[in-house]
């Protein structure tokens, strides 16, 4: 649309400079809030109506204008123009275009300021439901995956070097306790960002008896922003949102590292459905987790996303600018980027298996039991760190003969220690000591057993 068209602006003489119409438009990536924007435009010309600042009819006309607009670009009918400058101006002007003079007093009390807010919270508010469901979706995956392997032993790393037994169906278990903060994390966002900026105006608010309640209740918020200052240049929730994200990212790269390391022939423990893995264009042999690297290299772009929201914050003064229309660029990518990790991963764990031979193959190497025979000495009386004392010395002992702990003869122990006994072998090798943990939360077989009925329970009522 050029200038002249823009029918309701006087005050500035000319055309842009083509270079402007390119630069300020945000066309090219808000697009995606048309639905939003249309229901906000529907539910403040129906306030608009009840307030007598137009008649039934006319909000009738508005509405039914504004529906055909929503199916036309729904259907990919609708002819974007930069020129428009974004969203709201190609929807405002499409229904002038439509249906004449009514549509002018579409705008009444109203400022693409309190609209663009309005019309991002409504987006994100939907966003997170549907964020919410993928990860209940990844989490029942991973509680399924888990109730496979409640029993089945696995080595524990701390700073990737051998720590303790634990059984997989823990391991497993221990990203649906991450997912489930991301989940709550998200709620918690949702609740605060569902407070309508409607009827806020620029900045001020308005001399017009604007019913903001009957909009905000409309679009299903739970209550009006009740400072107009605050609530056209707040943007806390799409930081606040990004930041979920990029813990949503951080806790897929993990497990995406975990797996891409466990997938290798050095581990081995776990095969990756071939589904998820690429080839090689030059060694034929290779069968490659690429799908878990880039989770791995999305999270670095969703992180990025959050330096920029947070950047583009910093030094604005208070009030709306024109800053704040990179904030979709930022929200949009880090949404669409953890949304296809989410599902991806999801896939993923439902098709993963783990390499139960070769895994329980290695289980004697790294003196995984070395912190449990420990507390056996202490249950027979010996001081913590004398026990640290004499396991350790144990263990010198077994490096030096190539040995593991249970293959130290009675003899071998007495010599560090008369308190061990015969049952010693009984909490030695890592099988044997899983079964032994015996505090809530611990990573033995029993423990498992009791967090995977809980999940299943739990994911089933969402
Ligand atoms: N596209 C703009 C944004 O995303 C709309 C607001 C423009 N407001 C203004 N006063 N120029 O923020």
């Amino acid at each position: 649309m050029a200038k002249s068209e823009k029918s309701w602006e006087k005050r500035l003489s000319g055309e842009p400079d083509p270079l402007t119409v390119n630069f300020v438009e945000s066309l090219s990536h808000d697009t995606r809030l048309y639905k939003y924007d249309i229901a906000g435009s529907i539910a403040h010309a129906r306030m608009l109506g009840d307030q007598k600042f137009i008649t039934r009819d006319e909000f009738k006309e508005i509405k039914d204008g504004l529906l055909e607009i929503s199916e036309e670009i729904s259907c990919g009918r609708f002819k974007f123009d930069k020129t428009y400058e974004d969203i709201h101006m190609a929807i405002e002007a499409a229904l002038v275009a439509k249906i004449g003079d009514t549509a002018k007093k579409l705008h009444t009390g109203r400022s693409r300021n309190d609209q663009v807010a309005t019309d991002i919270r409504l987006w994100m508010r939907d966003e997170i439901e549907l964020l919410q469901a993928g990860i209940t979706g990844l989490q029942k995956a991973f509680v399924k995956l888990a109730a496979n392997y409640s029993d089945d032993v696995m080595p524990s790393y701390t700073h990737l070097q051998r720590a303790q037994p634990i059984v997989i169906g823990m391991y497993l278990l221990s990203f649906v306790e991450q997912f489930e903060r991301d989940f709550l994390r998200l709620g918690n966002c949702s609740k605060l960002l569902n407070i309508s900026p409607l009827g806020c105006g620029a900045i001020a608010g308005s001399t017009l008896a604007l019913d903001r309640k009957s909009t905000a209740s409309q679009l299903g918020f739970s209550d009006i922003c009740y400072n107009s200052i605050d609530a056209t240049s707040d943007r806390d929730f799409c930081a606040e949102f990004i930041f979920d994200c990029a813990l949503i990212g951080a806790h897929l790269s993990r497990l995406s590292e975990d797996w891409i390391l466990f997938s290798s022939n050095e581990f081995g423990f776990v095969k990756i459905s071939d589904s998820f893995c690429t080839s090689s264009s030059m060694m034929p042999q290779k069968r490659n987790p690429d799908v878990l690297e880039l989770i791995r290299g999305k999270t670095g772009s969703v992180y990025g996303s959050l330096m920029a929201m947070l950047t583009i914050l910093k030094g604005q003064p208070s009030g709306y600018n024109r800053d704040l229309q990179e904030d979709k660029v930022h929200v949009f990518s880090a949404c669409d980027s953890v949304k296809a990790c989410v599902e991806i991963a999801r896939a993923i764990v439902g098709n993963t298996k783990f390499n139960i031979k070769k895994i329980a193959a290695g289980l004697d190497k790294g003196f995984l039991d070395a912190t449990g025979l420990a507390e056996y000495l202490v249950v027979r009386g010996v001081a913590f760190r004398e026990a640290h004392g004499i396991v350790g010395a144990l263990v010198a002992d077994c490096e030096g003969q190539d040995k593991s702990l249970a293959e130290l003869s009675l003899d071998d122990f007495k010599r560090h220690c008369d308190k061990i006994e015969q049952d010693v072998y009984e909490h030695l090798g890592a099988s044997n000591l899983v079964g032994k943990y015996v505090t809530e939360g611990a990573a033995g077989p029993r423990q498992a057993k009791e967090q995977v009925a809980y999940w299943m329970s739990e994911l089933a009522k969402r």
